[in-house]
């Protein structure tokens, strides 16, 4: 444990640790665009320069050098933020903005870029070249989902790096060299289907990896993250699901606009994801976009939710089989629920809500896992999973059927049984059972997931949900009260 001095405070480091790292666990400020906890590190972007003095030696006989791969020695001492180092750093960045346009005005990275943010704090001025910048490829569509500006690009690599050592495709590299350089895919497509391209828009410190499907929408400053839990599969990826600001509310266009998922990104957990999510957690916009139920119905007849539950709460009492089929993207919360006021009343199996969808990765060994439902561990503590042929969950006299949410179809319902369906979707099924009450979704309330390894997250709510809509923890001690 070499003991060495930041700003002439000592600090104790790691053996292994860099001036970089042992300054960030410290408290200790040092810029960066190529470096990356999880990456390798190259040193190319020579931002993190900082002034180092070996023990001994005099004051003022230091020199710079990058913090991020700077191994410590005992006694050295390190100044962060000197007038050598802020000069230092202010020619690094008239150098990184040599060719770099002046996009900040449309570009969807300012608020979250760090080469803006150092240009402020270290530079501020003008470009003293007197060349024309260098032009390069603007909108080159670097894959169906990410949106490359070459020219807004400072070659950080930090995108190249991802491919090669986390997601492992080895899809991107750099094509010619100097100011010709171009982040470029490999020509067998391999980050077209790279199941986690979408993390290198995260990954880039500038503005030159976009989001095509968030393109121009909008500005990051009008949007909130509330953390959430992906509901992809059963690895429970923390992610933050962003959504517009109360305060910045649209008047003029779609009102959706206000109440939709606008983009999600990860939410670091080291024993869940890491700081890594899937490109299905990206999209989750699609599955909460979907057109939801707003009204309890008899039949497919419309009814006050008063008459949907004591139509419920009759044919539970009437049954003398009943069987629940348990969603396992139910909530740990709403589980507790059912079986604390339903539970012993119904034999109880637990089925799937998704599965995979064609082409879509089954599974992998960094994150993706096969079973596409979030909570199916903490369901089965409920009952045993659906067997294979649904049919065979149901006796000969199975006389009621409780189905609570997607992915089971009724053509398997045994065929004198009545059937009470829970579902937050606009399906047809819904008008088809006997009670049909609409859910919320994971985004309208709070609650939390155990994920395949038991690892618990939780999610908070995004939005409001519909007027007819009710939480299932609240509608379970309702059905099970006596008629
Ligand atoms: S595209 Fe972004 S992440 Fe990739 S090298 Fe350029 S600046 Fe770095
Ligand atoms: S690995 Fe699973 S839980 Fe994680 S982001 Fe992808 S689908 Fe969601
Ligand atoms: S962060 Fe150290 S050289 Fe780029």
């Amino acid at each position: 444990m070499p003991e060495f001095f930041i700003n002439g405070q000592a600090v104790q480091a790691g053996d292994d640790q860099t001036v970089m790292q042992a300054a960030r666990a410290n408290g200790f400020f040092i810029p960066y665009f190529c470096w990356h906890p999880n990456l390798s590190v190259p040193g190319n972007c020579r931002i993190c320069m900082v002034e180092v003095t070996s023990e001994g030696a005099a004051e003022g006989s230091g020199w710079l050098d990058i913090a991020c791969n700077m191994p410590i020695t005992k006694g050295m001492r390190v100044l962060t933020d000197s007038e050598r180092v802020r000069a230092r750093r202010k020619e690094t960045l008239q150098f990184i903005t040599l060719n770099h346009p002046v996009d900040c005005g449309i570009c969807d990275k300012a608020g979250e870029c760090t080469l803006q943010d150092y240009h402020y704090d270290y530079n501020g001025a003008p470009s003293i070249s007197i060349d024309a910048k260098v032009h390069a490829t603007k909108h080159y569509k670097l894959s169906e989902r990410i949106v490359l500006d070459n020219e807004r690009c400072i070659l950080c690599t930090r995108c190249v790096r991802f491919t090669a050592e986390v997601s492992k495709t080895h899809a991107l590299g750099v094509q010619n060299r100097g100011d010709h350089s171009l982040i470029r895919p490999v020509e067998d497509g391999a980050f077209e289907t790279d199941a986690y391209s979408d993390n290198v828009i995260d990954l880039c410190p500038v503005g030159a990896l976009l989001s095509r499907r968030t393109l121009h929408q909008s500005r990051v400053w009008y949007l909130k993250p509330t953390p959430s839990v992906c509901p992809g599969c059963e690895r429970g990826c923390n992610i933050d699901v962003w959504h517009r600001k109360s305060e910045w509310k649209l008047h003029a266009l779609d009102p959706k606009r206000n109440a939709r998922v606008d983009r999600v990104t990860p939410r670091e957990n080291a024993q869940v994801n890491g700081p890594w999510i899937c490109n299905k957690a990206r999209d989750l916009a699609d599955v909460f976009g979907r057109a939801r139920a707003d009204a309890p119905m008899l039949k497919g007849q419309p009814v006050a939710l008063t008459a949907a539950i004591a139509s419920a709460r009759a044919m539970i009492s009437a049954a003398h089989r009943p069987v629940a089929l348990v969603s396992s993207w139910a909530s740990n919360e709403e589980l507790e629920s059912f079986q604390a006021h339903l539970g012993t009343r119904f034999s109880r199996f637990v089925k799937a809500d998704q599965f995979a969808e064609p082409g879509e990765c089954v599974g992998d060994t960094l994150l993706i896992r096969p079973d596409k439902n979030p909570n199916t561990r903490a369901a089965c503590t409920l009952g045993p999973l659906l067997p294979q042929d649904p049919k065979a969950a149901f006796a000969p006299d199975t006389d009621l059927v409780l189905v609570w949410g997607e992915g089971f179809s009724f053509a398997n319902l045994p065929p004198r049984a009545k059937v009470i369906y829970l579902n937050a979707w606009l399906q047809p099924e819904n008008g088809h059972a006997d009670v049909f009450f609409p859910l919320s979704t994971m985004l309208e309330r709070s609650g939390h997931y155990t994920n395949f390894e038991g690892v618990v997250s939780g999610f908070e709510p995004c939005f409001a949900k519909p007027a007819g809509a009710a939480d299932a923890a609240d509608l379970f001690p309702m059905l099970g009260a006596a008629p």
